[in-house]
C-alpha cells in the first residue's frame, strides 16, 4: 500500500472529469486500498480518485470513528435528491478552509462496489454531504465553486501563496 498525493486547489488538474471504470482488476483494488490509506492518514472522511490525479470513477467514504467501516462507490449516480440543508464542509484539496454550503438532506444513488457489484444505497445527514460533495470532484466541482467569486478568490491567492512559498523552501 502507499499514500498518494492528494492535489490542492487552484491545481487544474482536479477539474478534469474522472472516468467510467470499466475493468476490477487488481490494478482498481490496490487504488482503493491506497485511497483508504490515504484518507485515513491524512485523516478525512471522504476522498475521490481524481484529487490524487487519477481520473477515474472512484469515491472512498469513511464516517465511522473507529475508521472500520469504508465505503468504495465506483462509477456512483445520483437516483434522487431530496431536502436542502446549510452545513459547514471542507476538503482535502482545499486545506484550512471551512465554508457553509447548501446541499440536499436526503439521496439516493447506485454505484458498483470494489468487485463490481450493483448496489444502491440511501443517505441522509453527513452521509448524504459527503457523497454529494465526492460525486461533484468525479465531475471536476469543488466545493468553493459554491462561494461568493470574492470568497472563492481569496482562498484560491491564499493556497496559491502557501503553495509557492512550500516551492521555495523544499
Ligand atoms: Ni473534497
Amino acid at each position: 500500500m502507499a499514500l498518494l498525493t492528494v492535489l490542492n486547489y487552484p491545481d487544474s488538474r482536479l477539474r478534469i472529469p474522472g472516468v467510467t471504470v470499466e475493468s476490477f482488476d487488481k490494478g482498481v483494488k490496490t487504488l482503493i486500498e491506497d485511497m483508504l490509506e490515504t484518507m485515513y492518514a491524512v485523516p478525512g472522511i471522504g476522498l475521490a480518485a481524481t484529487q490524487v490525479n487519477i481520473q477515474k470513477r472512484i469515491v472512498v467514504i469513511d464516517l465511522s470513528v473507529e475508521k472500520n467501516q469504508p465505503i468504495v462507490l465506483i462509477n456512483p449516480c445520483i437516483l434522487d435528491l431530496e431536502g436542502q440543508e446549510e452545513s459547514e464542509e471542507g476538503c482535502l484539496s482545499v486545506p484550512g478552509f471551512y465554508e457553509k454550503i447548501q446541499r440536499a438532506t436526503r439521496t439516493s444513488i447506485s454505484a458498483l462496489d470494489r468487485n463490481g457489484k450493483f448496489f444502491e444505497l440511501e443517505a441522509s445527514g453527513l452521509l448524504a454531504i459527503c457523497i454529494q460533495h465526492e460525486i461533484d470532484h468525479l465531475n471536476g466541482i469543488l466545493f468553493v465553486d459554491y462561494l461568493s467569486a470574492l470568497k472563492r478568490d481569496r482562498i484560491r491567492k491564499k493556497l496559491g501563496k502557501r503553495a509557492r512559498n512550500a516551492a521555495r523552501v523544499s
